[in-house]
């Protein structure tokens, strides 16, 4: 008898969908040496019958995925550096225009996003729970707090900076687990007008995708509009914009206000009535993804072992969080790919995590000239294909698995 799970948002009761397994935690990349993985957990998601939140079911600590070893940098990406200077500059125009602004960014990473709103004198501070990614940000001039987000937080930046005219996130608010605390946070820290903007991975493009790799340990939450507005109003705020991106595999940017300050635009509505027409959060068609996730690891699995079968050579490309899921769950370890390549030094001479590929620089993709490539950062295919055009022009071949198993 499985225990019952309870609604991280409202207490309701969630229901499992799917169930990938003991997994470990995605960007716990081995050391050399390091035999074992430190720790696995369940990785399943579930969706709550009452506010329609689909969450995982069993989480993993904050303290042992953010921490001075955490290798992500959201600046690794062109595509990335534009959509969030993009998003600064929207911000400093349209609402960063009264006397002294404040701007305040949860989860900073390397500061991609408020570089640009520190290059023009703006009051900003970045909020960053990685040591190291605290530090990197404060060596290039920018003003972080290394802590987790939450109420305290919230009121220590108040209690220093004044209140917030924006609260920025992106790609942070789903990897939190106390709800409760980053909305008190809010509530805190937010300006009787201000807005509070966040970016995350959307529920419909997983869903519609299969892009089960979505789903990993830092992912406790799978947001769609209705989910979100629910939440919310929970704590008197109010959805008042839903901007669909086609970031990170489809994401969409949620602007939530405190209630009836802010109009809320027709995209809110359109987008809860179109969930609801597809039943996104209805446990059948969650149900269907997870066959339709069994289905594609077993298209994926047959593609590799077919090519392996006729000597064909593999690496992988893009040592993601993500790539946890799809390797270990589909089963992938050296003997299929020789290698996976990476442009981030902290992964670079490490092994994958629970399947322990060798992680390695984009150089040796190009000495190897392997015969196929698996697309591991799908989310970048055309940054990365641009950038490797030589691959195809050469004879290369990439497999990709999202939003179908296919060979370009
Ligand atoms: P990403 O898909 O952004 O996130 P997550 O880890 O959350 O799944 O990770 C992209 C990875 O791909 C990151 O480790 C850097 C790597 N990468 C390259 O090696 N080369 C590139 O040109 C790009 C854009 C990314
Ligand atoms: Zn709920």
């Amino acid at each position: 008898m499985q225990e019952k799970t309870l609604c991280r948002v409202c207490g309701g009761l969630v229901r499992e969908f799917v169930d990938f397994g003991r997994q470990p935690m995605a960007d716990a990349f081995v050391e050399p040496g390091q035999l074992a993985d430190d720790f696995v957990y369940r990785l399943a998601v579930g969706v709550c019958a009452v506010c329609s939140m689909a969450q995982l079911i069993e989480e993993v600590p904050n303290e042992l995925m953010f921490h001075e070893e955490y290798p992500y940098r959201s600046s690794g990406s062109a595509v990335m550096r534009a959509h969030f200077a993009q998003i600064a500059r929207q911000f400093m125009d349209r609402e960063l225009r009264g006397p002294d602004p404040l701007i305040v960014e949860i989860g900073s990473n390397d500061g991609i996003m408020l570089n640009t709103i520190a290059s023009a004198g703006l009051r900003h501070v970045g909020v960053e729970p990685c040591d190291n990614l605290a530090r990197l940000a404060e060596r290039n001039g920018l003003s972080v707090v290394n802590r987790y987000f939450g109420q305290e937080t919230a009121e220590r930046i108040a209690a220093e900076h004044g209140s917030a005219d924006v609260i920025f996130s992106a790609n942070t608010f789903s990897h939190i687990s106390d709800v409760d605390g980053v909305m008190r946070g809010i509530d805190a820290l937010l300006s009787k007008t201000g807005v509070f903007v966040f970016e995350d991975p959307y529920l419909l493009d997983i869903v519609d995708q299969t892009s089960f790799d979505q789903i990993y340990d830092e992912h406790v939450y799978f947001f769609a509009a209705k989910s979100i507005s629910a939440l919310a109003a929970r704590y008197g705020f109010e959805l008042v914009d839903a901007e669909r991106l086609a970031v990170h595999g489809g994401e969409v940017r949620y602007s939530i206000a405190r209630a009836g300050v802010r109009p809320p635009t027709p995209s809110v509505q359109a987008l809860i009535a179109m969930e609801d027409l597809r039943g996104l959060t209805d446990e059948a068609t969650l149900r269907r993804f997870a066959v339709n996730t069994a289905r594609r690891r077993d298209e994926l699995v047959d593609v590799l072992h077919g090519l392996k079968a006729r000597g064909k050579t593999i690496v992988g490309y893009g040592a993601t969080a993500k790539s946890a899921t799809v390797l270990n769950y589909c089963g992938i370890g050296p003997g299929l790919l020789d290698f996976i390549c990476d442009s981030t030094p902290a992964k670079q001479g490490r092994y994958t995590p629970g399947s322990h590929i060798p992680v390695r620089a984009p150089e040796h993709f190009v000495e190897a000239r392997p015969d196929y490539a698996l697309m591991l950062a799908w989310n970048h295919a055309s940054e990365i294909m641009e950038k490797e055009s030589w691959f195809t022009e050469g004879g290369g071949r990439w497999i990709r698995y999202v939003p179908e198993v296919s060979l370009i």
